[in-house]
């Protein structure tokens, strides 16, 4: 349990830290088991790493869910993804006992009605929590999230509200479904993976970058530790010098 396991001196926690739950389906295989006891095992581990982001004094961690793109994957296995999300909400009682607010990113529209409820009432009982913040990235994709921003201020431009060339990255910024959140700072990607996939794209301008093999089941509070000391060690300019 997270903790039981010391919690370690850091000289620099990251304000946001994002990750991308990789590897479910690898870890499921490795073992001859259905893609789906690779998601079931994920679960695990975010619950074990959201409450660890807590210990660390991090506020905001958002974690990568469900993709924009996944629902490219076979039926029966976005089903079940989508049956683990009903089952978890109905369980976040926990953190919510524990004090973690948490809130979710994504369009919401083509997820259930059901799912869609439990959403809202989580974020409501949640939301005046403030010491960690757990935002959960559920059919999120970054182009699609831009896309929504730059659809809105067009409406302004054609209601007469603004003009183009009045047209700012902070009138981008406020249209995410992140508006009040601050960049991410630091991505944390197992499995091997060294990509993004459609992740903050536009919040990770600056961010820094960890990437493990370890593959997302197999992902432990120790590792997030290793990570997030490394975090300390990074020299950030943001284009100074
Ligand atoms: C991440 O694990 C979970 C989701 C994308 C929903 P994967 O299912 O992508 O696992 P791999 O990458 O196939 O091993
Ligand atoms: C990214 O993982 C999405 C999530 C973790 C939710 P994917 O497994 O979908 O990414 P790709 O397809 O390997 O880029
Ligand atoms: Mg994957």
């Amino acid at each position: 349990m997270a903790k039981d396991i010391a919690v370690p001196e850091l000289s620099c926690v990251p304000v946001h830290v994002g990750v991308i739950m990789d590897g479910n389906g690898r870890w499921a295989k490795k073992r001859g088991l259905p893609r789906k006891f690779g998601h079931k095992e994920g679960v695990k581990t975010f619950r074990a790493i959201t409450r660890r982001a807590k210990q660390l004094g991090i506020k905001y961690i958002t974690f990568y869910a469900f993709s924009t793109e996944n629902w490219k994957r076979p039926k029966d296995e976005v089903d079940a993804i989508m049956k683990l999300f009903e089952k978890n909400l109905d369980e976040v009682k926990d953190f919510i006992d524990e004090e973690i607010r948490v809130r979710f990113i994504g369009d919401r529209s083509a997820l259930s009605e059901s799912l869609r409820e439990k959403m809202q009432n989580t974020e409501k009982s949640s939301e005046h929590f403030t010491d960690t913040t757990m935002i959960l990235a559920i059919n999120y994709g970054g182009r699609d999230e831009i896309c929504h921003a730059v659809k809105e201020i067009a409406q302004s431009v054609k209601k007469g509200e603004l003009e183009p060339s009045d047209i700012t990255p902070e009138m981008i910024t406020e249209r995410l479904y992140t508006q009040d959140i601050p960049p991410v700072d630091y991505i944390i990607r197992p499995s091997g993976e060294m990509r993004i996939s459609n992740f903050m794209i536009w919040q990770s301008a600056y961010a820094e970058y960890y990437f493990t093999d370890i593959l997302w089941p197999d992902f432990t509070v120790t590792d997030f530790d290793k990570a997030i000391i490394e975090f300390g060690d990074r020299s950030r300019r943001f284009g100074g010098v």
